[in-house]
């Protein structure tokens, strides 16, 4: 890359045969007032006129920048260099040290001699943009001294890792590096050793991933205000973020974990990407007032010590023991946590005066703290992502682990009674089989969402991002929304083969045969699947909530999906409904066979249709507060009613079947099986009433 060294006096010969020494060089613009020169498509650094204070090169065809190029301008300020063809290196001493702006936009540029930039102590602005450097340029002798240097290596698409040291000895002050729009992977540990950081803006690098640990160790100052934002930084160094008051991680949709809200001690601002982030930093507050109080305790033993030295005493251990271990008493912080034993032993007759506290103690830091509202943070939990629990509610965490383990265990062992039983499967049983498959799978659900509840209770915010993008709430989402469906399918289903059974009670012929069945289920199947796994192909998401269903409503494709879920709902409910009428009728009818059964029935089955529209009515109320963006319900809320709803027909089915199974279901109506459905039915009420 870098061109062979023409001698000097070559060069020199060259530039000075091209310009006249007085006056302006050829294809430049001299303002002798402000001193200003600009030229346009030179092939070789023109000789400028020494008074000249700034110079802009635009379009060159310059190859390089020779050594000690504006060296002869001794008042030389600002230098700005734009190519876009041919300017590949910068030598050595390429530019004059009383120069205090330098800004670069040179596209072709891929090699800068490491002693290109060399005891600039004026230099206030370096901006290095739009070049083809393939390694981070060497700044150490730039040796600036001026205050707020900014430096702005931006839009280097080929640049791609910032090594140890690249920012030491940039300048002697505070530092503002602005890295935008690079193509950056990578920033090694040691990156930003030995400078004093002000700003430090990385945003826009897309490829960037990797952050060491060590990145910022040994800065001297700072940074106090870092931006990530536009990048693919999965994880922040935990060592250097405390001096951070603003920090900018928006659209960082990597970074689903941060370090423990105590790096963090000074944060002022933040912007996140995910609003469970903003759930962690809150704690941020308290944790910063029990350190503070922590270290106030510890200054208040370290005197106690020191009184009980003069005393010729130590310090009785357990003090000792109960300083290391600081609490804080919120409503009496007088005392610095010394316990009532403590005061027992009439510590408090050393001479532990207020004044002599008096300049530990910074009051007005206490103020300050007190009036510590914690980080502003963005985005706001909302509606969806409240910073709570899987399961907020006491009652739910207990009915989820009661509901999962008695779902999975009653249906494996109605599995496992269909499977073993010595009598041909009937077209029932067959059926019965596929509602208790369903309801195991959504026990399996519950049992999964309960699992992450516990192992996340009381801190879920620090998991909520690698748990709701992760594999396994895809997973829970497509197992519950393909049970609940296969579920609702199936009894649609037995409505339907029951209905059909009692109108054709005198046609043997046309009763339902196992493989009307075994057709009508493998439509079922291949409906729910469909509906479940249309989410993980982008129609909707599972990603949204905590419990893992569809619940993404900002597109018009995720709101027809859950308005065309609703309505398949309804309609099976329609479609049971109409069985069960129909059934009622054709039993009051008394030229109608089945009029036998008890009349008492219809009431009944009026009072079970009532109970599964109740149970529908959850899921139709959040449908269309879902759809209609209207906050009538937050997730706390619905968490409720869709639990309801899931569990509801749930339990309805596991009942159903259960009893079904026990009851030597027969296909006229039986009066004690409906005595029995009454019993189902009452728990249902109840719920949902909930
Ligand atoms: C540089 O600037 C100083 C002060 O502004 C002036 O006295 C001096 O003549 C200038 N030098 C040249 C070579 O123009
Ligand atoms: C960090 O910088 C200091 C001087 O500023 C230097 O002595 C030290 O070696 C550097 N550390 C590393 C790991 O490069
Ligand atoms: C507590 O003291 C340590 C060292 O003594 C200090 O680094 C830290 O910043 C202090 N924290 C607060 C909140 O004052």
């Amino acid at each position: 890359m870098k061109p062979d060294l023409k001698p000097l006096s070559v060069i020199l010969l060259l530039v000075g045969l091209s310009v006249p020494v007085d006056g302006c060089p050829p294809r430049c613009k001299c303002d002798w007032k402000t001193k200003h020169v600009s030229c346009t498509g030179v092939e070789l650094v023109p000789l400028f006129h020494l008074s000249l204070q700034e110079v802009w090169l635009v379009r060159t065809k310059l190859a390089y920048i020779p050594q000690n190029a504006f060296a002869s301008l001794p008042n030389i300020s600002h230098i700005y260099i734009s190519d876009d063809s041919a300017l590949r290196s910068l030598e050595r001493n390429s530019f004059y040290n009383l120069l205090r702006c330098l800004p670069l936009f040179i596209k072709t540029l891929s090699y800068i001699h490491p002693e290109a930039f060399k005891e600039l102590p004026n230099l206030k602005y370096l901006g290095i943009t739009n070049t083809g450097l393939t390694s981070f340029p060497v700044l150490q002798y730039v040796q600036s001294r001026q205050e707020d240097f900014i430096l702005e290596i931006v839009e280097n698409v080929f640049l791609r890792v910032i090594p140890a040291n690249s920012f030491t000895g940039v300048s002697e002050n505070a530092l503002t590096v602005m890295l935008n729009g690079n193509g950056l992977t990578e920033i090694q540990d040691y990156a930003f050793n030995g400078s004093q950081l002000e700003e430090v803006y990385l945003h826009r690098n897309m490829d960037l991933e990797h952050i060491a640990e060590y990145a910022f160790y040994g800065v001297i100052h700072g940074p106090t205000h870092l931006d990530l934002s536009e990048t693919k930084v999965h994880s922040l160094p935990s060592i250097g973020m405390s001096s951070i008051e603003i920090l900018q991680v928006r659209k960082t949709w990597a970074l689903k974990a941060l370090p423990p809200f105590s790096a963090f001690l000074h944060l002022q601002s933040a912007y996140m990407t995910f609003a469970s982030h903003c759930c962690g930093l809150k704690m941020l507050k308290r944790w910063r007032r029990e350190e503070h109080f922590c270290n106030q305790t510890r200054a208040a033993v370290t005197q106690l010590q020191e009184s009980f030295t003069v005393l010729g005493n130590n310090l009785p251990n357990h003090l000792k023991n109960n300083f290391q271990t600081p609490t804080y008493h919120r409503n009496n912080p007088g005392i610095w946590g010394l316990d009532k034993k403590a005061k027992d032993e009439g510590l408090f007759d050393v001479d532990l005066s207020s004044e002599a506290l008096g300049e530990e103690l910074d009051f007005a830091l206490c103020d300050d703290l007190h009036q510590d509202t914690g980080p502003l943070c963005t985005p706001l939990p909302d509606a969806l992502n409240p910073c709570e629990d899987v399961m907020s509610q006491g009652f739910l965490r207990v009915l989820v682990w009661v509901v999962s383990l008695l779902a999975i265990s009653a249906n494996l062992l109605v599995l496992f009674i269909l499977l073993t039983s010595q009598q041909k499967l009937s077209v029932t049983r067959f059926l019965l089989g596929h509602l208790a498959f369903a309801d195991g799978c959504m026990g399996m659900y519950l049992l999964l969402i309960a699992t992450v509840d516990y192992y996340t209770h009381s801190n879920y915010y620090h998991y909520a991002i690698s748990w709701q993008t992760g594999s396994g709430c895809q997973m829970a989402g497509i197992l519950s929304l393909f049970a609940s469906e296969l579920s609702v399918y199936t009894l649609t289903a037995i409505s339907f083969q029951r209905w059909h059974a009692i109108f054709n009670a005198m046609r043997p012929d046309r009763q339902m045969r196992l493989r009307h069945a075994a057709v009508l289920m493998l439509i079922g199947w291949l409906l729910c699947g469909t509906v479940a796994f249309l989410p993980v192909l982008g129609v909707n998401t599972y990603q949204r909530v905590s419990i893992c269903l569809p619940m993404d409503s900002e597109t018009v494709v995720a709101q027809f999906y859950i308005v065309s879920v609703l309505i398949l709902n309804i309609m099976a409910f329609i479609v049971v409904s109409l069985c069960y009428l129909h059934i009622y009728c054709m039993v009051h009818n008394p030229q109608h066979d089945s009029s036998r059964c008890d009349t008492s029935m219809a009431k009944r089955m009026a009072v079970l249709i009532f109970t599964n529209f109740l149970c529908l009515a959850p899921i139709c109320f959040y449908g269309l507060v879902a759809v209609f963006h209207q906050p009538l319900m937050t997730i706390t809320d619905s968490k409720v009613c869709i639990f309801l709803w899931i569990v509801d027909p749930c339990l309805l089915a596991l009942q159903y079947s259960w009893i079904n199974l026990f009851a030597h279901f027969s296909l006229e109506c039986d009066s004690k099986l409906f005595r029995k459905y009454l019993l189902i039915i009452f728990p249902q009420i109840i719920s949902a009433i909930f």
